[in-house]
């Protein structure tokens, strides 16, 4: 949907019906304009591998359908950043929707991404406060007993000087279908460089340095009382109310390795050494701070290193949040998507740390965003987390297309500017288009209709409508139908992609 269907519903979300037009409007599509892009040349795919990565371009609720069988859980991370529905203008999507039609929107969209995850894979939601409560009720009736987390991005960096309580984070929901698998699988967060400052090596350990943590526990557990003698001769009982962290056996195998603390002069309470170069990290929280993982305006300072003024909109998400979110749950190759792209953020940093993506994207903003990104990544582009992770460049993905029916149609009216111009299009469609079978076409062809009457907005409305939405674009069967003329090489990728089908 764009921001030419604000404050309407779904363009054939809201239709009724019946069985048959349903398998045609979800039945696989022909996949056009396939690309291939590497470091060296452009070129058309015969085939799709199964190691490619995925751009593409059409509606996500259709292009999810064509991916649900040869994705069938094999996704491990979904991460999306779907319209907030703020109500607002500034977007060229739309972000107004009634707020149940939203919901719909959405549930239509998760109930497939489910379906794409593996065994503990997890999905991602990026939302702020206007719709993350209903979502979240929403979520666990499509995850039952999936719930895992509500982390918390700050955002912004500063109040909003125009606004009291303005909101400074965005909440970001997460859902698995394993959550014990998914938790246990968790990564842990790499030392930051303050972190890693507080290990020094007072004692010239050969081990390198270390930081030293306590010793006790709390409560009373009565194997855990004993008392302990320092090196200088000191006696120590746990405090009031604490216990030692471990029974005596343990406490005697630490001090003969050499890893328990008792101050400069030896008679300090004890405390256990952690070595630096055997720590994993930290554990993650779900708070995450905009010094951790960065902020809209670092995102937007990102996007404009890539694509100077011409900015697709004002929210992208920074790297290093994606960053922050692919490294927890994901191993290297693993399989990231993303199904509202918009400018290829979760995309670009699955390239720059390794892992396999399939990216969904609908609108052209005058330049598509995501491929552009994408070629200047293969290039080596240094901005986000490219220099911490040593980004060289190199690689390749694969851009396709749904091949346009009525969609072409759609977008052509959506970019009219006047009456001529959409007289021009209506032309077009009488010769091409397919029309919802309600509609009566004299009535919109005939001068004395009100049509007539209506403001350039109203017409594109009614244009948009009379279409059949079943008809957006061209189903998998028709692909060789030879009206549509497809290119031999097109088929064969086609081919390729469906056949993993079985
Ligand atoms: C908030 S933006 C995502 C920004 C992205 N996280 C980034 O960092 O660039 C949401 C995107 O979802 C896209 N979108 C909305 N509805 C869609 C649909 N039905 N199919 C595909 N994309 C859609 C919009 O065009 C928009 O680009």
């Amino acid at each position: 949907m764009s921001s030419e269907d604000k404050g309407k519903r779904e363009t054939f979300y809201h239709k009724t019906l019946a069985k048959e037009e349903i398998d045609i409007l979800f039945s696989p599509k022909v996949f056009s304009n396939i690309t291939k892009f590497d470091s060296e040349k452009e070129f058309i795919p015969n085939s799709l591998s199964t190691k490619d990565n995925l751009v593409i371009k059409g509606n996500n609720l259709i292009v999810l359908h064509c991916l649900k069988n040869t994705f069938a859980k094999k996704i491990k991370l979904i991460y999306i950043d779907p319209p907030y529905n703020t109500g607002g203008d500034s977007f060229k999507y739309n972000d107004r929707f009634n707020q149940s039609t939203w919901l719909t929107f959405m549930k239509n969209r998760l109930e497939l991404a489910r379906d794409l995850l593996s065994d503990g894979g997890s999905i991602w939601v990026n939302i702020d406060d206007n719709e993350a409560h209903y979502l979240k009720v929403m979520m666990n009736s499509i995850f039952p007993n999936g719930f895992v987390a509500n982390v918390i991005w700050q955002k912004r960096t500063s109040p909003d000087s125009r606004n009291s309580l303005g909101d400074a984070h965005d909440h970001i929901l997460v859902y698995s279908n394993n959550k014990e698998k998914f938790k246990k699988d968790l990564k842990q967060l790499p030392l930051t460089s303050s972190q890693k400052e507080q290990y020094t090596n007072p004692d010239n350990n050969p081990k390198g340095p270390w930081v030293s943590t306590d010793f006790t526990a709390q409560g009373y557990r009565p194997n855990q009382m004993y008392k302990i003698t320092t090196p200088g001769g000191t006696e120590y009982y746990p405090p009031e109310g604490r216990c030692w962290k471990n029974l005596e056996s343990e406490f005697c195998k630490l001090l003969e390795e050499g890893k328990l603390w008792f101050g400069r002069d030896g008679n300090g309470r004890p405390r256990v050494k952690k070595y630096l170069s055997e720590s994993s990290g930290t554990m993650s929280w779900t708070w995450w701070s905009n010094k951790e993982v960065d902020h809209n305006q670092e995102a937007k300072k990102e996007s404009i290193l890539l694509f100077g003024g011409d900015q697709p909109f004002s929210t992208p998400k920074p790297e290093r949040l994606l960053q922050r979110i692919i490294s927890l749950c994901t191993e290297e190759e693993d399989i990231v998507l993303d199904f509202f792209a918009g400018s290829g953020t979760t995309t670009a940093v699955s390239y720059k740390l390794n892992r396999q993506y399939v990216g969904i994207e609908q609108i052209t903003y005058g330049i598509d965003y995501m491929p552009e990104r994408l070629k200047k990544v293969i290039e080596g582009e240094q901005g986000g987390i490219s220099k911490e992770v040593n980004w060289q460049g190199g690689g390749s993905f694969v851009y396709a297309e749904l091949y346009d029916l009525n969609q072409r149609f759609i977008t052509r009216i959506q970019g009219a500017k006047s009456d001529v111009e959409l007289n021009m299009i209506f032309t077009d469609m009488i010769q091409a288009a397919f029309f919802d079978y309600k509609v009566n076409l004299d009535r919109l062809t005939n001068d004395d209709s009100s049509f007539k009457t209506l403001s350039l907005e109203e017409k594109k409305q009614v244009l948009i409508e009379s279409l059949d939405a079943n008809q957006l674009y061209l189903s998998y069967s028709e692909i060789e139908d030879v009206q549509y003329e497809i290119p031999e090489s097109v088929k064969k990728f086609n081919l390729s992609f469906y056949k993993k089908l079985k």
